[in-house]
């Protein structure tokens, strides 16, 4: 009889946290199981070892982006966590879109967008309560570093039981086709939004233009300390001087010394500090983590 092969979760593990700084616990290690079946089957495997063992003799960047990219969490909704957008509604937006009044322009980007619900939500934040904008230059920008779900947010094409969660009755109506099971943005939104795959922890980030709203939420929490770190000094300088970062509701700044903490609107988001004018520079994860 043979022997079950053992399986080298420490490589997997180390592997994911190489490409995409995810931190994953051993008592998780299941999740390799369940996550890389779809990946196995279309390798023509039978047992995650010997995927392990093909990673190790021969080298498929290709390969282990797929297997970091299929263990990413790709949790979310729309409107998630319901009080950013209202707190945006109510007060935020109201005094940006006064001070971009000559400009006209407002630049939004949800980072680890995953399936794009965060970015259409703004989009209909937009259309709903500030039809006056129709004129100006709104651009939405989500990025996620698993092209799977950057795909589907570029479709824009959603299930039953994602349109259930979080969505109001008359946005479903009025902003999404409806066809079968499936409901799909209507062009006009998807036209003020842009996906694109891009890895966060691999600098530089994908954009030089500053925004006025960034969202970089429940993405942080798989990260380590010094990953986070530098990832958020990046995103600092991405940051307009008088722009808005939300994080998740869990989630801090790993360096508080840039950000000052708001606490409005049973929420909290943060603005950027700019000590003596000087912006803070881009900050590279190797020497972070030294
Ligand atoms: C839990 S979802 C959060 C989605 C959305 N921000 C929200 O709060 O609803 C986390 C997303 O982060 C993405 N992600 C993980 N590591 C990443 C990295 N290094 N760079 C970019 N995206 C990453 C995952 O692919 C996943 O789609």
């Amino acid at each position: 009889m043979s022997t079950p092969l053992s399986v080298d979760y420490g490589y997997l593990r180390q592997l994911v946290f190489g490409l995409s700084q995810n931190v994953l616990d051993p008592s998780r290690d299941y999740l390799f199981d369940t996550r890389l079946s779809k990946l196995l089957r279309n390798q023509g495997m039978t047992h995650l070892e010997e995927l392990v063992q093909h990673l190790r003799l021969r080298k498929n960047p290709a390969l282990e982006r797929a297997v970091a990219e299929a263990m990413t969490i790709n949790e979310t909704s729309f409107f998630r966590d319901g009080r950013p957008f209202e707190l945006l509604r109510l007060d935020l937006l109201p005094k940006l879109i006064e001070a971009r009044r000559l400009s006209r322009t407002l630049r939004i980007w949800s980072a680890a967008c995953s399936t794009g619900q965060e970015a259409y939500s703004m989009a209909m934040l937009f259309r709903e309560h500030f039809p006056s904008l129709a004129g100006w230059n709104i651009r939405i920008e989500g990025t996620d570093i698993s092209g799977e779900v950057v795909e589907r947010a570029q479709a824009g094409s959603y299930h039953r039981i994602e349109m259930n969660r979080g969505l109001p009755a008359r946005f479903v109506v009025n902003y999404f086709d409806h066809l079968g099971e499936s409901w799909t943005v209507k062009q006009e939104l998807r036209k003020m939004c842009n996906f694109r795959q891009a890895n966060l922890c691999i600098p530089p980030l994908p954009f030089h233009e500053r925004f006025d709203i960034i969202f970089l939420r429940n993405v942080m929490l798989y990260f380590s300390q010094d990953t986070r770190k530098a990832l958020l000094a990046n995103i600092h300088r991405l940051l307009a001087p008088d722009g808005v970062l939300f994080l998740g509701s869990s989630e801090q700044p790993a360096d508080p010394s840039i950000w000052t903490p708001v606490l409005a609107g049973g929420t909290c988001h943060f603005r950027p500090n700019h000590p003596d004018g000087h912006r803070v520079g881009r900050v590279d994860f190797a020497s972070a983590a030294k």
